[in-house]
């Protein structure tokens, strides 16, 4: 007699088969996003996101930089579900004052603007966690990076946690293995977190960052630059103050970052680590010979961030105002 899967179940079985098939098919289509996900129920709300994230650039260049750093922050704590952008209130603990964002990350405002845009057009429609996705995507390309294809269909988070972005954040005082494996854990390999940290190329980082480095008279920093450094970051005091990670170019998105970790010219710890005799060195080599495989595994590694753990189908909600739950 013939066992197949048809006669061997029960009826009550069949159905309780039936309806986790259902329900197993029905969460991997919701986890899916598409980069079509608006083409009918917004169709203008990327090019709004894009000419609102343009003006804030044109504005201050280093807002580029800013917005890309949020697309990391955004999607490392929670999952790339827009928490980051909330306000403290007594029932959200805002990860905005948590220590890696705390007078550092930039941008918020901006991300309002080009969401208010989309509102005006569409209410109700796109989320903050896509419109900071496309705006992350809009500023890489507007500073002369690599652009993608930004996949869709984020909704956006009701809670947010400043204990998970006290812990899941990248210190730049991470090893080498912490970080790899930091990266590991939201699903990204060693390479994509060289590639990713490329985008130290332009920006900019507080004093306190990068002070114990230049004053550490290393053999793993180049001495002229520590120097230079040195100069508008005083051994005690002046804890803000700004230095660019690329004394170069550090207005163009280029990978010029991998050619100053070559020379002990990388502004972190956690930046000249990569290139420090451990196993991510001969990427680092690759994208400083090659800046189409830099740009390239960048905007694949930028599309695979913002897969980490997104809210979609009706868990979440679509934000009126990112700053704060409807
Ligand atoms: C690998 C671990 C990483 C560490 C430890 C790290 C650490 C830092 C630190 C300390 C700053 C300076 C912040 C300040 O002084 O206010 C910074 C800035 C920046 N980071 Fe990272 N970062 C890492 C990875 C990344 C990744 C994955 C991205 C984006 C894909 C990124 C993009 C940026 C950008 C663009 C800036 C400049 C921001 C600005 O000028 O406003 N970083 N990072």
């Amino acid at each position: 007699m013939e066992t197949s899967f048809h006669n061997v179940l029960t009826s009550p079985a069949k159905a309780v088969a039936v309806i986790l098939l259902v329900l197993l098919l029905n969460t991997a289509c919701q986890a899916q996003l598409t980069s079509t996900f608006y083409d009918n129920s917004c169709p203008n709300a990327l090019s709004a996101i894009r000419t609102s994230i343009r003006n804030s650039i044109a504005a201050e260049r280093r807002m580029a930089a800013s917005l890309i750093r949020l697309h990391f922050h955004y999607c490392f704590v929670q999952g790339c579900d827009a928490s980051i952008l909330l306000e403290e209130t007594p029932s959200i603990e805002s990860e905005q004052t948590a220590l890696p964002n705390k007078d550092s990350a930039r941008g918020y405002r901006v991300i309002e603007k080009a969401k208010s845009e989309v509102e005006k057009i569409c209410p109700g429609v796109v989320s903050c966690a896509d419109t900071l996705a496309v705006a992350a995507r809009d500023a890489s390309a507007y500073v002369g990076g690599p652009s993608w294809t930004v996949m869709l269909g984020r909704r956006d988070s009701t809670t947010a946690s400043r204990t998970l972005a006290n812990s899941e954040l990248p210190s730049f005082k991470d090893g080498l293995d912490r970080l790899i494996s930091r990266f590991q854990s939201k699903g990204l390999s060693a390479r994509d977190m060289v590639a990713l940290s490329g985008s130290h190329t332009i920006g900019q980082a507080q004093c306190f960052t990068f002070r114990d480095r230049i004053y550490s008279n290393g053999t793993d920093i180049d001495a002229g630059f520590a120097s230079t450094r040195k100069r508008t970051c005083p051994a005690v005091g002046g804890d803000a103050n700004l230095a660019p990670f690329d004394l170069v170019t550090p207005n163009s998105f280029d990978n010029n970052y991998f050619k100053n970790l070559i020379q002990k010219k990388g502004l972190l710890e956690s930046d000249q680590i990569l290139f420090g005799g451990g196993s991510t060195d001969s990427i680092v080599s690759e994208y400083s010979r090659s800046p189409a495989a830099f740009s390239s595994d960048f905007a694949s590694a930028m599309i695979k961030m913002g897969n980490i753990d997104p809210l979609t189908g009706t868990a979440g909600e679509i934000r009126k105002i990112c700053s704060a739950i409807n």
